[in-house]
């Protein structure tokens, strides 16, 4: 039996609300009959309090620097794992047999090529748009062209909808960078693995194929892998949110691109970037930029830095530090900017501001030097992001439509416009006033009603 709170309301009424218990022993007052027996709501802006969901994909302990998809730790996931088994870990459950792997991978393979006509929509777009608005459309485009995967009844099917859309993905993003920069776009090959696939899309030019090296397929399965579910982040939540009214897996992930985009959350990524370019090219010092980012009055954020829930070290930000000197000696790179990253850490670690207010190295702050190495241009970043967090998304699509007890999302608010008030015409509401052709509005039309 659960435990009791109990809350006093400033009308003297009490409530006794039953409270919830997590796996990892998290504890949640349940306040769905709040409203109803009350009439209050609860206010948290931000929903820095808010538990939107149960949810048993992804547990994060922001205290400890824990994250695990689906029980297992995401250390052991990054050491032994490949994308495509840490996708299906995600939405269905569990690490896939050999047999499932092997079939999923034949879905994978079956759906990485576009539609002919489909390839028509990239020269649609101006060269300079940014390949996030290319990605949110050309995945709301796709369901154009798999009308049955709109109503999703059965296992295979969500099985080869989720397949090609994790698939698809990586084909748009490729087919996005190609466009951008003038070249055709490059065919998937059948007979590659996941990730190697996406770089020969990326590189490979119809003269020359692109060699993909161990070092570089390590470390973007590995960028893969870290970035593929985060609970209820801002992404995730939008997915669900657009889940809950009813949208298919394809609008919803779409709508979930849109929300990752922003530069405080997945956008950060080329944030990180551009800074510490800004910082090599400029001179500037580390310690003059950490004063800046202090002052407030420049309106600048040390990108990269802080997080909602991680309050000690976000776990998937070690990592790739670890993975960004290895990468960076194993194909024999310098980067001037992996050292800049290194002192604005240590500095902004060791600054009382950050300390105090908890703020640690997130996992965008070291990702940008992995692509960079990899030769993924800075706008990319993002969308590279994207990929990696379609499994969690399709997760979470399937764990919201899959709920017999689901309802709609619909938060509620606390109102502060204006009290009713009495309509009146223009003549009413611009007494007084002169126009721009020097009519003032006079006083007797101000009785009569307009005509409608
Ligand atoms: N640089 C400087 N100050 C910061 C930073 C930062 N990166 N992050 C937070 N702060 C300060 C805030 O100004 C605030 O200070 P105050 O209490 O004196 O007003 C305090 O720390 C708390 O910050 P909030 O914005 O309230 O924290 P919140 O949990 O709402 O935001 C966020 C988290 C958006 C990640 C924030 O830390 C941030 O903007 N970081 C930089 C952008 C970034 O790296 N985003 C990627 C996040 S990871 C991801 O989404 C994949």
């Amino acid at each position: 039996m659960s435990e009791i709170a109990t809350l006093t309301l400033p009308d003297g009424k009490r409530i006794s609300l039953p409270t919830v218990v997590g796996t990892e022993d998290e504890h949640a007052v349940d306040i769905s009959r709040l409203r109803s027996e009350t009439g209050y709501i609860t206010l948290d802006s931000g929903y820095q309090n808010t538990g939107a969901c149960q949810s048993a994909i992804t547990f994060i302990d922001g205290e400890k620097g824990i994250l695990r998809y689906r029980g297992y730790p995401i250390e052991d996931l990054a050491k032994h794992c490949s994308f495509i088994e840490v996708a299906q870990l995600l939405i269905w459950g569990e690490l896939p047999s050999a047999e499932q792997r092997a079939h999923f991978s034949e879905i994978l393979a079956e759906h990485s090529t576009l539609h002919e006509d489909f390839r028509r929509h990239f020269s649609g777009f101006p060269v300079h748009a940014h390949p996030m608005s290319i990605m949110s459309a050309m995945i709301n485009a796709l369901q154009t062209y798999d009308l049955p995967g709109m109503v999703i009844d059965d296992e295979d099917q969500f099985e080869r909808v989720s397949g090609a859309l994790i698939s698809k993905v990586r084909t748009i993003a490729a087919a996005a960078y190609k466009s951008s920069i003038g070249e055709p776009i490059t065919y998937p090959r059948y007979n590659l693995k996941y990730v190697e696939n996406f770089l020969h899309m990326m590189f490979s030019r119809p003269f020359r194929d692109y060699v993909v090296t161990a070092e570089a397929s390590a470390a973007l399965n590995l960028f893969l892998i870290l970035h593929a579910d985060h609970e209820q982040n801002c992404s995730t939540s939008t997915v669900r949110m657009v889940a809950s009214g009813g949208a298919n897996v394809y609008a919803s992930t779409a709508a979930g691109v849109c929300a990752l985009w922003g530069p405080l959350h997945g956008g950060a990524n080329q944030a990180v970037m551009e800074m510490l370019t800004y910082l090599r090219t400029s001179g500037m010092s580390v310690q003059d930029y950490l004063a800046k980012v202090k002052d407030r009055t420049a309106g600048i954020r040390l990108m990269g830095f802080g997080h909602r829930v991680y309050r000690n070290f976000d776990p998937r930000a070690q990592i790739l530090k670890g993975a960004c000197d290895n990468l960076l000696n194993s194909l024999h790179i310098s980067d001037a900017r992996l050292d800049i990253a290194r002192e604005l850490e240590a500095a902004a670690l060791s600054d009382d501001y950050f300390i105090s207010r908890k703020l640690y190295p997130n996992v965008d702050f070291y990702s940008g030097i992995i692509l960079t190495a990899l030769g993924i241009p800075v706008e990319m970043f993002t969308v590279l992001f994207a990929i990696g967090r379609m499994p969690g998304w399709i997760a979470h699509w399937k764990e919201v439509t899959a709920d017999p007890a689901g309802r709609i999302y619909r938060p509620r608010q606390i109102y502060t416009g204006p009290a009713r008030r009495e309509w009146m015409n223009r003549f009413q509401r611009e007494k007084g006033t002169t126009d721009s052709r020097g009519f003032t509005v006079p006083d007797d039309l101000l009785a009569k009603p307009m005509a409608q």
